[in-house]
């Protein structure tokens, strides 16, 4: 049994080199480049595919790992919107992905995030560096006095709630499925506009679809409170930067958080010091004191990274030895 994966970065291979050595039956190939069409050619002879990456999985690369005879690929990451559901259907590859691999690394940043604006660490850190040691005008909120509005009650959402009620915020929810436990807690509210109308932090935990791109946009922003806060660490796609960057100039939104941005595959994870960046949008939210972008880090920690390696390599074998993984995504 062969498997390469790609896209392997050096805080992952003391996990892969565990695995390989849990599992001396089957070889292992790593490679540091991303699974591309320049480099789809090195799957050659393998049964299965493990892979990790922000950058879409072109449909040449599905098409000509079907051509290798190569039906595996497992994502060591929960999203999948990087991939063509058509193509993939089309070339019959079967997709696993790693769903739970630390729901507390996310919603551990989240708040941190949340903290951080409500705190104005920004603006004190850049009056900290001019010798400002002044208190005013920052003058700060606190967190167990907002109603923080959780969109989308999975695995991340849940522990943000937990995190959220231990610093004593009201936490009100809005999910098209409710969890029985916070419905017993009456967590949910009936619609988007009601949290809307009542949040005063709105923070997103849902995955990207169709249906989900840029829900925060020019209508939603109108239903909210002056004042709220913004917190992103699932998908860019979900807000409309240019709407944001309007409610950010009314006031409309005193801050926002964003781990994610809309085009962030062309920024995020690169090192781009002396590099032109043309994202208008990144540069116009940067500047200001109340936006914090951070490079799509949140799911990073150490406990994450095990598990998705771990659990990304599990699928592959099991796929590869049954033909079925408990882990398998569905496109339908
Ligand atoms: C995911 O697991 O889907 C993430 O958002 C991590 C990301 C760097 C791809």
């Amino acid at each position: 049994m062969k498997i390469i994966a790609y896209g392997i970065r050096k805080d992952e291979k003391p996990y892969v080199a565990k695995w390989q050595a849990e599992h001396p039956e089957v070889e292992v190939k790593i490679v540091e480049d991303l699974l591309l069409d320049e480099t789809v050619n090195l799957a050659q002879g393998f049964d299965g595919v493990v892979a990790f990456q922000q950058a879409p999985y072109t449909d040449n690369v599905l098409a000509t790992l079907a051509g290798y005879g190569i039906h595996y690929l497992s994502l060591r990451n929960v999203g999948v919107d990087n991939l063509n559901p058509v193509a993939v259907k089309a070339n019959k590859i079967k997709v696993t992905n790693v769903p739970v691999y630390s729901p507390a690394a996310i919603a551990e940043f989240s708040v941190t995030q949340l903290l951080n604006l409500l705190r104005r660490t920004k603006e004190y850190f850049h009056k900290f560096e001019r010798h400002d040691y002044r208190w005013a005008p920052e003058i700060s909120h606190e967190l167990n006095q907002q109603v923080v509005g959780v969109i989308g009650t999975g695995h991340i959402g849940r522990v943000a709630i937990n995190i959220y009620k231990g610093f004593g915020a009201k936490v009100i929810a809005y999910d098209k499925f409710h969890n029985p436990e916070l419905e017993a807690e009456g967590l949910y509210v009936d619609s988007l506009d009601e949290l809307y109308a009542q949040a005063t932090v709105i923070t997103l935990h849902i995955p990207l679809f169709p249906e989900t791109e840029h829900m925060l946009d020019q209508a939603a922003f109108a239903k909210m409170n002056d004042g709220v806060y913004i917190i992103n660490a699932s998908r860019g796609p979900l807000i409309d930067e240019t709407a944001l960057i309007e409610a950010l100039d009314s006031g409309k939104v005193a801050g926002a958080a964003l781990d994610v941005l809309e085009d962030e595959t062309k920024v995020f994870n690169h090192d781009m010091a002396g590099k032109n960046m043309d994202y208008p949008e990144f540069w116009n939210l940067d500047s200001r004191e109340n936006v914090l972008i951070s490079p799509h880090t949140a799911f990073y920690t150490d406990v994450a990274v095990m598990n998705m390696v771990k659990q990304s390599f599990d699928a592959n074998l099991e796929l590869i030895q049954t033909g079925n993984s408990e882990k398998e995504v569905s496109f339908d």
